[in-house]
């Protein structure tokens, strides 16, 4: 299987889910969901006041190798570029072997705060102390997980200064397996928090876990070739891109906001809690004490370009929403992806390439250019171009110089289709 899709832009969508499905080995019921809306009985017991569905585009992204392996990458997303940019950055970084990635095992972090603690030292001792009996609660509750090999894996004391006092802060590690994990950490806290406030003195307040899963860390890299860069000047003008967001918050907020274009549009195709996603990746971007980037970029021995990201990425391929949504569950088949950290190895990829491309085109041509023929093409769409004839008018749109607009698109489209 290669995710070279050579042409597979230039099909309709019809054509490309038989592609997809042919390549991917999708059967056509399971690539069918990817145009069908979700069934009425698990939407309405999903959410509350439920009225209906909400549909966004959902593209693939071709090009992807991850650690070896040659990935069609399924993207929910209502922005036009992101997919192109995401399979150029992809196909970009090819020469060199791809991506790496690795995800750090799923643990994720449960907090008790307990408040009203008499005494701070006695009570983080007496923590320590009862290690045996915060355990036995913790893996009674995570029972389904230590049965799969997951489950709780220890505690860390903490205290916070807070407005409204001191309070201590149990952190408690649980491996959630394939898991997102948010109900099974959450109800690890619950269990064990009465524990934790016996042997403090002090009152179990919040009993939740945090979306800061800083032991869920993914990182991937690739290598860009300087030459399919653009040259030397160009990998200089990506690295000076680069530091400036590392350095300036206002500008890494733009930046990480491209590198979330493709990792959210990967979760929200899996199933995935992008909420959960994006407060912990910024948390994490804020760690040093300032807003920095994600990703890194710097110029290698033989002058190519290294790029680097590392993000925490709390993923499922199991549970909620993953295996409730055809389509989620259609996706994780279409990526092959065996556990949570393939998925999220995969998610830092498409961040990355999404990075590298937005980059390459500001310090080019700028961002309007793809941005300007895209927007027209979507244009010529709406005004009634046939899909064949679209590029033609986008083409004399933009050459023209006017602003894109439907009506200017109606205008070249007559022109060309008058006898
Ligand atoms: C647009 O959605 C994303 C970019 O603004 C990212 C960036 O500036 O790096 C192009």
């Amino acid at each position: 299987m290669t995710s070279r899709l050579p042409g597979f832009h230039k099909l309709s969508s019809a054509q490309r889910r038989v592609q997809l499905a042919k390549h991917a080995g999708l059967s056509e019921e399971e690539v069918s969901w990817f145009e069908r809306a979700l069934p009425v009985d698990v939407r309405d017991r999903l959410v509350e006041n439920v009225v209906g569905s909400f549909a966004l585009p959902l593209g693939v992204a071709t090009n992807f190798i991850v650690n070896g392996r040659e990935v069609l990458v399924p993207m929910a997303v209502e922005e036009s570029s992101v997919i192109a940019a995401a399979s150029h950055g992809a196909k970009l970084a090819r020469k060199n072997g791809g991506f790496t990635a690795h995800a750090a095992a799923p643990v994720m972090t449960a907090q008790v705060q307990l408040v009203d603690v008499p005494d701070f030292g006695i009570a983080q001792r007496n923590v320590h102390a009862s290690g045996e009996a915060i355990a036995r609660a913790a893996r009674a509750a995570a029972a389904g997980l230590e049965k799969r090999g997951g489950g709780y894996r220890g505690l860390k004391v903490r205290t916070v200064d807070t407005q409204t006092g001191k309070c201590l802060v149990v952190h408690l590690y649980v491996d959630v397996c394939d898991a997102m994990g948010a109900n099974a950490v959450n109800s690890v806290a619950e269990a064990v928090a009465p524990v934790l406030a016996d042997v403090t003195g002090g009152r179990a307040l919040l009993r939740i876990l945090t979306n800061y899963a800083d032991e869920r860390v993914v990182t991937a890299s690739a290598v860009f070739d300087k030459d399919e860069l653009g040259g030397a000047p160009v990998v200089a003008d990506i690295v000076r891109a680069w530091a400036f967001a590392d350095a300036d918050p206002y500008r890494a907020t733009t930046h990480n906001k491209g590198v979330m274009n493709g990792i959210d549009a990967v979760v929200m195709a899996t199933g995935n809690d992008w909420r959960a996603v994006e407060a912990g990746a910024h948390a994490w971007a804020a760690r040093r004490g300032h807003y920095r980037s994600l990703t890194t970029f710097t110029v290698n021995e033989d002058g190519n370009l290294a790029a680097q990201i590392d993000l925490p990425l709390a993923l499922g391929t199991v549970g909620g929403m993953t295996r409730l949504h055809p389509a989620a569950q259609a996706s994780l088949k279409l990526l092959g992806v065996k556990s949570a950290g393939e998925l999220a190895e995969i998610a830092a990829s498409v961040g990355l390439a999404q990075n590298l491309s937005a980059l390459r085109a500001l310090v080019t041509d700028g961002i309007q250019e793809g941005h300007m023929r895209l927007h027209a093409a979507n244009l010529a769409l709406a005004a009634g171009v046939p899909a064949d004839r679209v590029d033609e008018v986008v083409e004399k749109m933009l050459s023209s110089g006017q602003v894109p607009s439907m009506s200017g698109a109606l205008d070249v489209w007559r022109t060309l289709a008058a006898p």
